[in-house]
């Protein structure tokens, strides 16, 4: 198969959803229809075993969330899919908030009796920002839930999408009877007794036919045209171009669990879905089926093998083909660099590749060469765009416990930093180091890795800030930033890479400076326009 037929093979999406929604099912449900595994309960087992065997991976299993952000690939109807997994725990959000730089495309897993959740807004709002497409699932039908349309509607409303229905549930929890398929104009009838398979599939092409009636019952039948024929008055028709630049978004209904219209969600995904989309860098757009090999790093992950201490980055195909053993720029440190074990992902395992395509993802073993947003090129000097950081909502000093292991405090430190586990603030004042997170969890992560990795000690003291804002002068030689950088000395930081930052104490105290000083613009973003 050629270049250009390998990128527009796949398809690279991450799976967004509040934690519980149904997320870790869905992949499972999507994996075992790639024959990627045999058995239901793999994915989350697999999340066990990396358990058992890393230290590190045991507060991931005692708190029961996903730390890691992984990397799970399968071939379906020809189809390269990649599924980056997202950890849904809101103290990780930033982490998601990466993947989503490497996604093209999304699938937003909603649970039919809660309704659209606070964490799914927030990961929807980020998406739409970047107009990536997005398709809808609504999960756990066999369930009681809202009624369909308040759902449609709580969609549109609380995540500002236009939504069209691709499939319609029949009845729903106990009177679940199954799903018409708009898109493909079939019925799918959910088993009475079991309800744990897909009883038949009947083509309906005419929902008038009587023959409905028999089927599904004259009540359902009735009920089931009412409903579509509302659809078709309320909702726009599916188009293919609107998906895909973000301004229209599908839905699905089903239920993860039973298997239940997940495979109209992986038909129609691998059909409407996006192959590798260009990406915009500072200095250019690249196009995906550009020969010459472009990507970045979106993700670092330490000691996903415990008998190995080094890490993997994680690194996005933009363009072009990545090769075992070539030499690529790492843009950054200006410097060339092989890799003669780049692991590419399949099913929950990781294995060596010698080339990977557009839309791959592929792990670099490093040793400290790497941070979040490095770009790998075969020359040009290139910057992707698009892996902000957002200001923490927790601040503390950062104290060394052991004065004999300062080094490799320092060390751990930095590289933590640089796996964008969390956000070192430096005080201009008094050069101390403040750590800002976005969950309270990450201390403690952050102090048990220092530990385990570094063999430093570290303890934390409380530094109360409201938020961090990025500062941005409009005029560096100017009185009023003079006066800025006077009068807020002791509120100035430097972050990692080496920008200026306000850490304001309080909502107050950040509204009395931006009033007062109109010229110095701030930022809750390190990346603004
Ligand atoms: P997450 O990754 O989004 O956090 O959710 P996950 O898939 O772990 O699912 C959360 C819970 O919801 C699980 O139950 C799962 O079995 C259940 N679930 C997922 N899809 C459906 C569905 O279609 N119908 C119903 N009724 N339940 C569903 P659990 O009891 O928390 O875990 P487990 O013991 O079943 O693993």
């Amino acid at each position: 198969m050629d270049f250009k037929a390998q990128t527009l093979r796949r398809r690279t999406f991450g799976i967004i959803s509040h934690p519980d929604a149904g997320k870790t099912t869905l992949t499972e449900k999507l994996l075992l229809f790639g024959g990627a595994i045999q058995e239901a309960g793999a994915v989350k087992n697999n999340k066990i075993k990396k358990t058992a065997t890393s230290d590190f991976m045991e507060i991931e299993r005692q708190r029961g969330i996903s730390v890691a952000t992984s990397v799970l690939a399968f071939i379906y109807k020809d189809k390269k899919i990649n599924i980056l997994d997202t950890p849904g725990h809101k103290d990780f959000a930033e982490d998601t908030f990466r993947t989503l730089t490497a996604v093209d495309s999304v699938i937003v897993v909603i649970d039919v009796a809660k309704g659209v959740e606070a964490q799914t807004e927030k990961l929807v709002e980020v998406c739409r920002m970047r107009n990536i497409p997005m398709i809808v699932f609504i999960n756990k039908l066999d369930r009681e839930g809202k009624d369909a349309f308040d759902l449609l509607d709580e969609v549109e409303q609380k995540l500002g999408l236009s939504v069209t229905p691709l499939s319609f549930p029949i009845g729903m929890g106990y009177d679940f009877k199954g799903i018409y398929n708009i898109y493909e104009k079939n019925i799918n009838l959910f088993s009475g007794d079991s309800r744990k398979n897909i009883e038949e599939t009947l083509a309906f092409d005419d929902i008038e036919n009587p023959e409905l009636d028999t089927i599904i019952g004259e009540n359902a039948a009735a009920e089931l045209r009412e409903n579509l024929e509302l659809v078709k008055g309320v909702y726009p028709e599916f188009d293919k171009e609107a998906y895909l630049n973000g301004s229209l978004q599908p839905v699905f209904f089903g239920s993860a669990l039973n298997n239940f219209g997940v495979r109209e969600l992986l038909d129609c995904f691998i059909e409407i879905a996006p192959s590798p989309r260009a990406k915009m860098s500072e200095e250019r757009l690249v196009e995906a089926h550009e020969k010459d090999l472009t990507g970045f790093v979106f993700k670092i992950h330490a000691n996903m093998d415990p008998k190995h201490r080094d890490r993997l980055a994680f690194v996005k195909i933009v363009s072009g083909t990545f090769e075992r053993n070539k030499p690529y720029l790492h843009v950054r440190h200006n410097k060339r660099m092989k890799f003669s074990s780049p692991n590419a992902f399949f099913a929950e395992k990781k294995e060596i590749v010698d080339i990977s395509y557009p839309g791959d993802i592929v792990g670099l073993h490093d040793t400290g060469n790497f941070k979040i947003g490095d770009t790998l090129t075969e020359g040009e000097i290139l910057h992707y765009k698009g892996i902000p950081s957002f200001s923490p909502e927790h601040f503390r000093y950062i104290n060394n416990a052991d004065p004999m292991k300062s080094k490799q405090l320092q060390k751990g430190i930095d590289q933590l930093m640089d796996e964008g586990v969390a956000q070192l603030f430096t005080l201009e004042m008094n050069g101390r180091k403040v750590i800002g997170t976005v969950g309270a969890l990450q201390y403690e992560v952050i102090q048990y890795r220092l530990e385990h990795e570094y063999s430093a000690k570290c303890t934390y003291e409380n530094f109360p800030v409201y938020k961090a804002c990025w500062v941005a002068p409009e005029d560096k030689n100017n009185d009023e930033f003079k006066e800025f950088k006077r009068i807020k000395h002791k509120f100035l930081a430097i972050d990692k890479q080496g920008q200026m930052v306000f850490l304001a104490d309080s909502q107050f105290s950040l509204q009395m400076t931006q009033q007062k000083y109109p010229t110095v613009k701030l930022h809750f973003t390190s990346e603004y326009e």
